[in-house]
C-alpha cells in the first residue's frame, strides 16, 4: 500500500478539479479504512467529488480500493450461474422479493444481498422480518450453502463486504453527499463486485421518489454502473424504470410481503408483474438461460416452491398470517374524475411516517404499518370511491401521513396519457 500522503493534498487536488493518482486513491481509501484518515478529511473529500466529479479511471479505481478494504466471495462451489439484480430504490418497490425466488427456480442461483430502508425507501429486509422466524443475517457459508440447495438467498451482507463504503455511506448520509453520481456508482458496485456474483441487473429508477429525478441523470449512472460490472468480469446491464408513481398498490412492509406473495401466485398488480418479468428475462439471458420462461414458472407454481424454500432455509414460516394494523384510515375521492398521479416520493414520506419506515438507522419499523393504494393512475373514480388507505399500530401518526397522502393524489377530468415502466435498456 502507497504511503507518505497527506489528506489535506488529496482534498486540494479534487478542491481544485484535478484528477487523483491511483496511489492516492488506494491511500486515501485504506487510510480511511483504518481510521487514519479522519471522518471530517473524508467528508470534505466526498463534497470535492460531489462538486466536480471524477474521470471514469478515478471511479473504476476508488471502486477498487472499496474493494479491496474487504472480502470478495468466492461462490465457484455454487453449480449454477450467479446473477444478481440491484435497485437504487423506489417507493413500493418489493420486486427483490417475487424475483429472486423466481430466478431461482428458472435454473440460475441469485446471492441477494440487500439493505434495510432509510427515509422514505422502504427496505427489503425490513419487508422480509415481517414474516414470523425469517433471519437476515447468514454467516458466509450458510449463505453458499443455501444459494447451492436453493438458489435462492436474500440477506444481511456481512461486515467484511466493502468495509470501506460501509463508513463512506454513513458519512455521507449526514454530510449532503450522497447524491454524487461517481459516489453511489462505487458504493453500489463494489457491494455487487464483492458478493461474487457473475452477473448483474441494475434497475435505475427515475422519478420523484427516486435518487435520479430525470433520465439524463440515471442513464449517466447505469452507463458509469455498466461499465464498472465490465471491468471487474461481471456481465452487467441496467434498465431505466419508472418512479414518479408507487410500484404496486403496496408501500410498507408486511403489505409489500402480501403482495409479493400475491404475484408469485401468479396474481398481483400488473406494473409489479411486468416489471418482475423485464428484470427476470435480463437476468436469466445475463446468467446463459435465454430460454427459461419466467412466465411459466409464476404460472405453474415452480415460483412459489422457490419462495417457500427461501422463507423456510432462514427459520421463516411462508404460512404464517402477516400482521394487520389496528388502525386503519380509508380516504375517498370527492368527486369524479380519473386518476391524474399518484406521487411516489409523497406517498413514500407518507407510509414512512405511519412508521414503516425509519428516521435513524437504529429505529425500529412497525410491521403492519403502510399504504394500500386502491386506485392507480389512470383508474377512473366516482365520488365516494376509496382512493387509498393508511394504516397504523399508532393512531398519533395518522394525520401527519394524511397530509403527505394528500399532496400525493390527483384527480383530473380525463385520464393521463400513458407512461412506460421500462423506459430504457443500457448494456
Ligand atoms: N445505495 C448504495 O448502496 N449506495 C449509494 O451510494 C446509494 C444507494
Amino acid at each position: 500500500m502507497s504511503s507518505g500522503f497527506a489528506a489535506v493534498d488529496v482534498i486540494r487536488v479534487k478542491r481544485d478539479g484535478g484528477v487523483l493518482s491511483d496511489a492516492q486513491i488506494d491511500w486515501v481509501m485504506d487510510a480511511y479504512t483504518r481510521g487514519v484518515v479522519a471522518d471530517e478529511q473524508m467528508s470534505a473529500l466526498a463534497m470535492a467529488i460531489l462538486l466536480n466529479g471524477m474521470t471514469g479511471p478515478e471511479i473504476a479505481r476508488w471502486t477498487a480500493a472499496m474493494i479491496a478494504s474487504g472480502e470478495r466471495l468466492d461462490l465457484s462451489a455454487v453449480r449454477r450461474p450467479t446473477v444478481d439484480k440491484h435497485s437504487t430504490g423506489g417507493v413500493g418497490d418489493k420486486i427483490t422479493l417475487p424475483l429472486t425466488p423466481l430466478v431461482a427456480a428458472c435454473g440460475a442461483a441469485v446471492p441477494q444481498l440487500s439493505g434495510r430502508g432509510l427515509g422514505h425507501t422502504g427496505g427489503t429486509l425490513d419487508k422480509l422480518e415481517s414474516i414470523p422466524g425469517w433471519r437476515a443475517a447468514l454467516r458466509n457459508d450458510e449463505f453458499i450453502a443455501q444459494l447451492g440447495d436453493v438458489g435462492a438467498v436474500i440477506c444481511a451482507a456481512g461486515a467484511g463486504l466493502a468495509p470501506a463504503d460501509r463508513k463512506l455511506y454513513a458519512l455521507r448520509d449526514v454530510t449532503g453527499t450522497v447524491e454524487a453520481i461517481p459516489l453511489i456508482a462505487s458504493s453500489i458496485m463494489s457491494k455487487k463486485i464483492a458478493e461474487g456474483t457473475g452477473a448483474l441487473v441494475l434497475d435505475v429508477k427515475v422519478g420523484s421518489g427516486a435518487f435520479m429525478k430525470s433520465v439524463d441523470q440515471a442513464r449517466e449512472l447505469a452507463r458509469t454502473m455498466v461499465e464498472l460490472g465490465g471491468a471487474h468480469g461481471v456481465r452487467t446491464v441496467a434498465l431505466l424504470t419508472d418512479m414518479s408513481t408507487p410500484l404496486g398498490l403496496a408501500i410498507g412492509n408486511a403489505v409489500e410481503v402480501t403482495e409479493s406473495v400475491e404475484v408469485l401466485a401468479g396474481g398481483g398488480p400488473a406494473d409489479v408483474v411486468e416489471l418482475t418479468l423485464a428484470l427476470a428475462r435480463e437476468m436469466l439471458d445475463a446468467a446463459g438461460l435465454p430460454d427459461a420462461d419466467p412466465e411459466a414458472a409464476l404460472r405453474d407454481g415452480r415460483a412459489m416452491d422457490s419462495w417457500r424454500a427461501m422463507i423456510r432455509a432462514q427459520g421463516g414460516d411462508p404460512d404464517a398470517p402477516m400482521p394487520t394494523a389496528p388502525e386503519v384510515e380509508v380516504v375517498r375521492a370527492e368527486r369524479d374524475g380519473h386518476v391524474a398521479a399518484v406521487d411516489a416520493y409523497a406517498m413514500g414520506v407518507a407510509a414512512w411516517r405511519l412508521g414503516a419506515g425509519r428516521a435513524r438507522k437504529e429505529d425500529p419499523v412497525s410491521v403492519p404499518a403502510g399504504v394500500v393504494l386502491h386506485k392507480r393512475p389512470g383508474d377512473p373514480v366516482r365520488a365516494g370511491d376509496a382512493l387509498y388507505e393508511l394504516r397504523a399500530e399508532d393512531p398519533s401518526r395518522i394525520p401527519a401521513a394524511l397530509a403527505e397522502a394528500s399532496r400525493a393524489v390527483h384527480i383530473a377530468p380525463t385520464a393521463p396519457a400513458a407512461t412506460p415502466l421500462v423506459i430504457e435498456r443500457i448494456g
